[in-house]
């Protein structure tokens, strides 16, 4: 027999209870929370892992925010990997693997790594890996004849400031300014390239102190897979120091999921953080755990592309959802990730109360200028294209590019879970992700917490009505 389990809620069903509040400011919160048990953030927000929302730039941007990005894994191991290893190079002031080329490369090598790896500047360096020059783009800007070698092109070793690898920020900082030069390569006593440092680096270190680090002061960063390629691809994330896999399945109570994860663990031990998802209910998430989990992602249907629901006829909504798991977590260290649904800063404040450590956002972020989807215009207004990671395009897409993909057979008898949609452009992800910090900030000093832990100490929710719901937004007005 069927079993009726309980009604269940969602952001829009509730709101929080005021209380008497010591906080005088808003600005006397602490937001700092946990992604896993080893990965601090200051601020509680995750990118989400789909093709329309995180690559490289978003990833940067959350990370600096003081969030983190995961990076899709509807890309072939490589493109995935040089996705993570652009993260990692850019925040640190002192980049260990400047990307390189030999003396023999030419022009067209040049060009073609600057655009694969997003650089403006290329080390040349020669046998035992000798620095011989620099390469920037204001070198080869006008020249034509894509045969010509680097050699030609660069400025050579004796023309450039260089230092040694020990080099502390401050006499980086010193050095670059008495000389005016952008780019100090580093080299040790033999003459061997070991890393470089740049002005721009140095100028961001110093502007985002809330930034989400490693240990060696790189931005940090996560990484999705699946259960088909699993082992190889995570050997490949974390050998590039991807700081977190995301075990990505849209049932992630399943036990192929589980199986991935506990082969995860196996193969890698305690060195690795692994994300287990997705899931919404206490069962699914004590099984994660018990296969290795170190944080869960619970959301299954909620999502602004989703359509699980509808389709499949299944899903919790998500206050319910989240609020279950964290109770059936409580007294673990296994924080909980409440992935999807979040439209309003007052959903953040209400995820974070109902036990969430983070959020993921897809739709809020998708129309920012980091996510990569496509921008249109309709009816004289900006759009991003934003989809589903199991709406039919994204499907298309997989088997169009190397993220897997069936046969045109098996594509059309898909059953698309997800659509493709446009949503508002948006401006940068940080004015969003200022926005959804002030709401929070301020939810949190209604309910007289000054932690993360004390608004979900101190949380009480009532129950609204639609009446309670058409009050709580502007109404008998013209919105202007
Ligand atoms: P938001 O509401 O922030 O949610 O856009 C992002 C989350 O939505 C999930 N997602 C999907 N769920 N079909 C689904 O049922 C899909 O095609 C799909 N694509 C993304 C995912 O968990 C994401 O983080």
């Amino acid at each position: 027999m069927a079993r009726f389990f309980e009604d269940a809620l969602t952001y829009d069903d509730v709101l929080l209870v005021p209380r008497r509040s010591s906080v005088s400011s808003r600005s006397h919160v602490s937001t700092e929370t946990w992604l896993t048990p080893r990965i601090r953030m200051n601020v509680p927000i995750v990118s989400a892992n789909m093709d329309t929302v995180t690559e490289w730039r978003m990833a940067v941007t959350m990370a600096r925010l003081g969030g983190i990005g995961i990076i899709h894994r509807f890309l072939s191991i490589e493109d995935q990997v040089v996705e993570v290893e652009k993260v990692k190079r850019i925040e640190n002031f002192r980049i260990e693997r400047p990307y390189t080329l030999t003396p023999a490369a030419t022009l067209r090598d040049a060009r073609e790594a600057m655009r694969r790896y997003s650089v403006s500047c290329l080390l040349i360096a020669g046998a035992e890996g000798k620095l011989a020059g620099l390469l920037s783009n204001r070198d080869i800007r006008f020249e034509t004849d894509e045969r010509r070698p680097v050699t030609e092109l660069m400025t050579p070793r004796e023309r450039l400031i260089v230092a040694h690898p020990e080099i502390t920020l401050p006499e980086a900082r010193e050095l670059l300014r008495r000389h005016k030069y952008e780019k100090l390569p580093l080299v040790d006593e033999n003459g061997a390239l070991c890393g470089l440092i740049t002005s721009k680096d140095i100028v961001r270190f110093d502007e985002y102190p809330q930034a989400t680090k490693d240990e060696k002061g790189r931005l940090r960063v996560g990484a999705a897979l699946g259960v088909k390629d699993t082992l190889p691809r995570a050997e490949a994330l974390l050998a590039v120091g991807a700081d977190v896999l995301v075990v990505d399945v849209a049932h992630g109570h399943n036990e192929r999921a589980l199986a991935a994860i506990s082969a995860l663990r196996a193969r890698f031990g305690s060195s690795v953080q692994i994300i287990g998802g997705n899931i919404a209910t206490p069962s699914g998430a004590r099984d994660l755990v018990s296969a290795g989990a170190d944080a869960v992602k619970v959301g299954i249907g909620p999502g602004t592309t989703c359509t699980t629901r509808i389709v499949a006829g299944v899903g919790v909504p998500q206050l319910t959802a989240v609020l279950r798991v964290a109770e059936a977590l409580a007294g673990t260290n296994i924080p909980v990730i409440a992935d999807g649904g979040i439209r309003y800063p007052g959903d953040l404040t209400k995820a974070m109360a109902a036990g969430a450590g983070s959020v993921m956002l897809g739709g809020l972020l998708a129309g920012t200028d980091e996510s990569p989807g496509v921008t249109v215009m309709r009816n004289g207004r900006k759009y991003k294209i934003a989809r589903g990671m199991a709406s039919l395009g994204a499907a298309a897409g997989r088997r169009a590019g190397d993220g897997g993909g069936g046969s045109d057979e098996e594509l059309s008898h898909y059953v698309a879970e997800g659509i493709e949609a446009a949503v508002p452009y948006r401006g940068k992800a940080e004015e969003v992700v200022e926005q959804l910090m002030g709401g929070l900030r301020s939810g949190m000093s209604y309910c007289n917490a000054r932690t993360i832990g004390e608004l979900q100490a101190n949380a009480g929710f009532v129950r609204i009505t639609d009446a309670g719901r058409k009050e709580s937004l502007p109404h008998d007005v013209e919105v202007l």
